[in-house]
């Protein structure tokens, strides 16, 4: 397989390999997530799937059941499975920043979105026109497109931080006075008014993400079909597939 590319320059981006000479077919190949972006996605993915399950029931009880509720303990395990879940999404979390610093360049490309670069917006708008079927073809992008850039940036990077610390501000009411998450994060229920309006804004921080979660599968699902870039592979064995006889 070739793991290499012909690289253009396109304001510090990577193009993809320009079209094969005489206008055959040619399928180029380029290694892009590594083995621990990809396993923190589906294990993200995962947590947080749960997590928008358990916290919507948390949000919105189910009806009593009858019986004593310590002999079902319904609500008792639906928050137990949130907790867990929250603590493999923070874990994960703080895993995938760390490798960010060990990884390949499209490991860091999740927390450096380039608001400064007039290219990155260009970028950006080409993709949106694309999305809207406005433009007629999509560019092609060794990592993420710059619109995938920018929404993973605020609602994947800056939103799960979000998430996690006002999950552990919540956490701390029960694990009590003096724990390590009153410690670490106690502070942030006073900050917003109180522990009714923190459970508010974790709350409309699981509708963003669920909302970019709707917006991402059928991005990746549209763009695998029509882009003539590999999407869904690319997050499973690592390497994006271009047919290059597209010229762009
Ligand atoms: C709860 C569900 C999901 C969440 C929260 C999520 C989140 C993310 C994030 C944060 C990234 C960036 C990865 C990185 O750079 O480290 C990403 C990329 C990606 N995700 Fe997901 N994802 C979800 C579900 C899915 C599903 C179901 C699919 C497949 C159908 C998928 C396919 C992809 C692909 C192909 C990429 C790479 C896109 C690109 O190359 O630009 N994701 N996802
Ligand atoms: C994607 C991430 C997350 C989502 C979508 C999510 C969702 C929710 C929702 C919808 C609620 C109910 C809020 C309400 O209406 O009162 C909730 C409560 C809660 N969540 Fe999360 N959560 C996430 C992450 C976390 C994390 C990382 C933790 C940390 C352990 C956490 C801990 C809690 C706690 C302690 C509560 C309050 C439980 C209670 O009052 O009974 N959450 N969550």
């Amino acid at each position: 397989m070739d793991a290499t590319v012909n690289e253009r320059p396109l304001g510090g981006r990577e193009t993809p390999p320009p079209p094969a000479a005489g206008g055959e077919t040619r399928l180029s190949t380029v290694y892009v997530y590594e083995a621990p972006v990809r396993l923190w996605h589906w294990v993200n993915a995962l947590s947080i799937v749960v997590l928008c399950i358990t916290g919507y029931f948390i949000g919105s009880p189910l009806p009593t059941l009858s019986g004593e509720a310590s002999a079902h303990f319904l609500m008792g395990t639906i928050r137990f499975v949130h907790f867990s879940a929250g603590y493999v999404l923070a874990i994960g979390f703080l895993g995938r920043i760390i490798w960010a610093f060990f990884g390949n360049k499209y490991a860091r490309e999740l927390f450096t979105f380039r608001f400064w670069s007039p290219t990155f917006w260009r970028g950006l708008f080409a993709e949106v026109q694309w999305y809207a079927f406005i433009k007629p073809r999509p560019l092609k992008f060794v990592g993420h497109n710059p619109l995938a850039q920018f929404f993973m940036f605020w609602v994947m990077v800056v939103g799960l931080a979000f998430m996690i610390v006002s999950g552990f501000a919540l956490y701390s009411e029960g694990a009590g006075p003096g724990s390590w998450q009153d410690r670490m994060f106690g502070w942030v229920i006073p900050l917003v008014g109180g522990s009714m309006q923190l459970h508010t804004l974790h709350h409309l921080g699981m509708w963003m993400i669920i909302l970019f979660v709707i917006i991402h599968v059928y991005s990746v699902i549209r763009e695998d079909i029509m882009s003539r870039q590999t999407m869904i592979s690319a997050m499973t064995n690592g390497y994006r597939s271009f047919r290059d006889d597209d010229p762009q």
